[in-house]
């Protein structure tokens, strides 16, 4: 089995509709959902919380990658572990504490990310890369879906891969924003083995856009 996965972001989908959204994500053969939570705070927009999270889990059974994109995510975690997340990932940017943070998600039983911003250096978690499951390097800057894909951070994935091989670690490289046929060759020669997909899959058909995505992978 590849070690490949695709992330269709939920928060391209329609809103009104998420339960038939989720069914017809769940044909295309993709491994995870994406879902975005912003809270008007950490990054400019508003998106869903944790009820939605709860409402939407009973209709699917993929691996639920969560993507907080809010202000001290630490007072969340807890509500996001009911509301049935797998992976928990949080912005090193937007808690005094990541370190404590990332042992609480794996604490409170879910998979615990850790994410930076384009601007944010892989120095500043370095000392957190053994408590992480998934690291999720921002390749756009987070807020909004279908902004471009910035090519300068092919170099920070890199630098990311190097890092796990030499302390032996086995987390999951994720890439997020700007991600289409194109832009996902640039991200998985860096070392991204995990791809979040917007608005490039839910433009024009979806199944169609998905198996594209699987072949660039795979050829
Ligand atoms: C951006 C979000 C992304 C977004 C990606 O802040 O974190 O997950 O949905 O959308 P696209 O693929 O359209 O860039
Ligand atoms: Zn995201």
């Amino acid at each position: 089995m590849s070690h490949y996965k695709l992330a269709p972001s939920i928060l391209a989908a329609d809103y009104a509709n998420f339960e038939s959204e989720l069914k017809r994500l769940e044909a295309t053969g993709v491994e995870y959902i994406h879902i975005d939570v912003m809270d008007g705070h950490f990054v400019p927009n508003i998106s869903f919380g944790a009820d939605v999270v709860a409402a939407m889990r009973p209709h699917s059974k993929l691996v639920f990658d969560c993507h907080l994109m809010v202000s001290n995510p630490e007072h969340h975690i807890e509500s996001f572990a009911r509301a049935g997340a797998d992976i928990l990932t949080i912005h090193a940017e937007a808690t005094q504490h990541i370190h404590g943070a990332l042992q609480k998600i794996k604490a409170a039983g879910m998979k615990a990310g850790v994410v930076i911003n384009p601007g944010t250096p892989i120095a500043s978690i370095a000392h957190v890369l053994n408590l992480a499951d998934q690291v999720l390097i921002m390749t756009v800057n987070p807020g909004f879906g279908g902004q471009a894909y910035i090519p300068e951070m092919a170099e920070k994935i890199a630098e990311l891969a190097q890092l796990r091989d030499e302390k032996g670690l086995q987390f999951d490289i994720e890439v997020d924003g700007g991600i289409d046929n194109q832009t996902i060759h640039s991200a998985r020669e860096a070392g991204a083995n995990v791809f979040v997909a917007g608005s490039y899959l839910f433009r024009g058909d979806l199944d169609t856009n998905v198996q594209i995505l699987k072949v660039a992978l795979h050829d």
